[in-house]
Parts: C-alpha cells; sequence; structure tokens
C-alpha cells in the first residue's frame, strides 16, 4: 500500500501564507500521540477528562489553518481543498463561537485547514487541527493567551489538541473539579525528557476515515463498559509511572506501560455496548510483528488509538529495521518513521 498524503505540507502552508493579511494568521500544529491515554469525558460540554494524559508530539503529518476574519453572515470552513460539511464544519462553527464568545468579537471568518496526513484514522488529525485553529483563530481574534490558556482553548475543540501546543513529552492534566474550577485546573504543558529521542514508526493499515468517532466511542465506553472504571484506576498509575519512566529516560518501561494502558483502552471498547471493535486482523499483524521483534531483543512497544493503525515506539538507531520489518509484512501495511516534533507555531508573518 502507498501512503498518499492529502495536501502535500509544504503546498498546503504555501496556500495558507497566500491568504493571510491584517485580521487573519496562519498557524502550523503537529498531532501528538497519547502514550497514557485519554480516554472519557467527566464533563462533555466543557471536554474535562477522567484521567490526566501524556504524549508525544510528532515531526510528521502537520495540518495547516489559517483564519481570515470577514464580512459576510456566515462561517466558511474550507478543509483539504473542498468547502467543509456536516460534522467537521459544525465542530469548527462551534469552536469559533467559544473563541468570539471569549475574545468579544462577531466578526465571521474564513478558515482554510490542510493535512498533511490521513484524516480521522487513529492518527491524530483532530489533535493537530484543533492546535493549529486554536492557534490562528486566536492571533486572528486578537486574544493574547499564554501556552496553559491556549492549550485549554484547544481542549474545548478536540481534547487531545491541548497537547499539540506543545513540542516534545507533554501531559494534559486532568484537574479537578467541575465548571470553572475544572475548565482552569485542566491544562497541557511539556515536561521535557526530549534527550530520550525515541521514533516512532507509524504503521499505516488503514487511511480511510472511522465508522466511529472517537467521541461517540469514549462516550459509549464510559456509559457501558463494566471494564471502564478499572482502566481509569490504572491509567493514573501508569501516568504516574510513566513520568517516573521518562524522567529516567528508561524507554523499555516507557514502552511497556504505554502499550499496557492502549490495549487495556482497547479492551474497554470491546467490553462497551454495542462494542467499539478499531482493531483490524491488519492491526493484530503489526502486534505480533511487534511481540516477535521483542523476542529478537530489540525494544519496540506498540500503540493504538481510536482506529486500527499501530504505532511503534523504538529507539532512533532501531527505527529502520523496525520499519523494513513492518513493511516486509506485506502491501496491506505501510510505515512512516516519526521522531519528536516541536509545538503549535503561528507562520511567520501572520497574527498581530
Ligand atoms: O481528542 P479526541 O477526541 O480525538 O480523542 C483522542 C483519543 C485518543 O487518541 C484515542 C487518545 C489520546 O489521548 O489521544
Amino acid at each position: 500500500m502507498t501512503f498518499t498524503p492529502a495536501v502535500p505540507a509544504d503546498r498546503a502552508a504555501d496556500r495558507v501564507r497566500a491568504a493571510t493579511g491584517p485580521d487573519e494568521a496562519a498557524a502550523l500544529a503537529y498531532p501528538n500521540i497519547a502514550l497514557v491515554k485519554y480516554w472519557g469525558k467527566r464533563d462533555e460540554s466543557l471536554f474535562l477528562p477522567v484521567t490526566s494524559s501524556l504524549s508525544m508530539t510528532l515531526d510528521i503529518f502537520p495540518t495547516t489553518t489559517t483564519v481570515r476574519l470577514i464580512d459576510g453572515p456566515a462561517d466558511t470552513v474550507e478543509f483539504n481543498g473542498a468547502t467543509a460539511t456536516g460534522s467537521a464544519r459544525t465542530r469548527i462553527e462551534r469552536f469559533l463561537d467559544l473563541v468570539r464568545t471569549t475574545a468579544g468579537r462577531t466578526e465571521r471568518a474564513m478558515v482554510v485547514t490542510a493535512n498533511a496526513g490521513p484524516t480521522g484514522a487513529g492518527l491524530a488529525s483532530s489533535a493537530s487541527g484543533f492546535a493549529a485553529l486554536a492557534t490562528a483563530a486566536a492571533a486572528a481574534y486578537g486574544l493574547e493567551l499564554d501556552g496553559r490558556a491556549l492549550s485549554r482553548l484547544a481542549r474545548r475543540g478536540s481534547g487531545s489538541a491541548s497537547r499539540s501546543l506543545f513540542g516534545g513529552f507533554v501531559v494534559w492534566h486532568a484537574g479537578e473539579g467541575d465548571g470553572a474550577v475544572g475548565d482552569r485546573s485542566s491544562y497541557a504543558e511539556p515536561i521535557g525528557g526530549d534527550e530520550l529521542d525515541p521514533a516512532l514508526v507509524v504503521a499505516v493499515v488503514n487511511q480511510t476515515a472511522k465508522a466511529v468517532s472517537s467521541r461517540e466511542a469514549m462516550r459509549r465506553t464510559t456509559a457501558t463498559s463494566p471494564c471502564y472504571r478499572s482502566w481509569a484506576d490504572s491509567s493514573m498509575t501508569d501516568f504516574t509511572e510513566m513520568r517516573a519512566a521518562i524522567a529516567r529516560q528508561d524507554l523499555p518501561a516507557i514502552g511497556e506501560i504505554a502499550e499496557r494502558n492502549a490495549l487495556g483502552m482497547h479492551a474497554t471498547m470491546l467490553t462497551a455496548r454495542p462494542a467499539v471493535r478499531y482493531l483490524s486482523p491488519h492491526s493484530l499483524a503489526v502486534l505480533d510483528a511487534v511481540l516477535a521483534l521483542r523476542a529478537d531483543g530489540i525494544t519496540a512497544y506498540a500503540t493504538i488509538d481510536a482506529g486500527p493503525n499501530v504505532k511503534v515506539l523504538c529507539t532512533r538507531a532501531d527505527a529502520p529495521h523496525v520499519a523494513a520489518t513492518i513493511d516486509g509484512l506485506g502491501d496491506f501495511v505501510t510505515t512512516r518513521t516519526a521522531h519528536i516534533g516541536p509545538g503549535a507555531t503561528l507562520l511567520p508573518d501572520t497574527g498581530r
């Protein structure tokens, strides 16, 4: 299988740059992959999570987004070169409403956004997407927010987007309480540890958008899975142990915790009623290959998000061998190797 980017990153960035002027801003953000997952909200409207999560920002598959304030009566949204419709459009409009309310402004906006990677396939496109949108929209509407406040804003578009504001290893604190107290205490921040410099081999087995959104799957799992509470409890332990493992740069421990946390999350989905199953036979084939690599003495551990694609954590030096092993499984899989990437940025000469 050949990986086809929706819009090449450099071309998307050029288009966005060409579209900027006064009252407009463009931003670029990368996806992040959680090593300790966010799975379940304690407050749906404020996007307050049940548990804290921890991720690694990648250096592949960025989203570029421009926001231009316009005179018209409604927002317009262009997504990967076509007019956005349906829930994708509604989510962006609602998010712009939040930005407008926060800024005390009323102008509508023209949004042009493009993903360099697959959308809605469990490759964190909503994380890079809402991190880029939050960064660009805040600048276009004249909101001056520090990183913490911007991460809280991005959280309201997609929880995982709060972490893509920052590069490297990032935690998103669940925070405490509800309402305004919960909102203030639930933010993301970088935690360092980038010297570890691991690789993440992304094994793409399916680029198409998933049938059940992560939002719906999360809701169904928390409401119906008898295993949810025990996963959430063990995830809090995973979070503490993961922070310690990153602090001592212990890649095997990081991998072990990440893999058990992700497989546990999928166990909660499989036990939801009705079950949500993102894992495909191809995902399992990649998981088997990871086990075989470990049996051969390679430090390789898997994590999987809301989709069938598998990400394999390993050392930078082992990444070519890990990628070649997975590519060798057959035509059903293709790999891209990521390393630690930067936080969201305004593109040069935009924003005010
Ligand atoms: O932010 P959302 O709604 O796309 O949910 C992300 C959920 C996972 O990717 C499965 C886990 C995570 O922490 O990113």
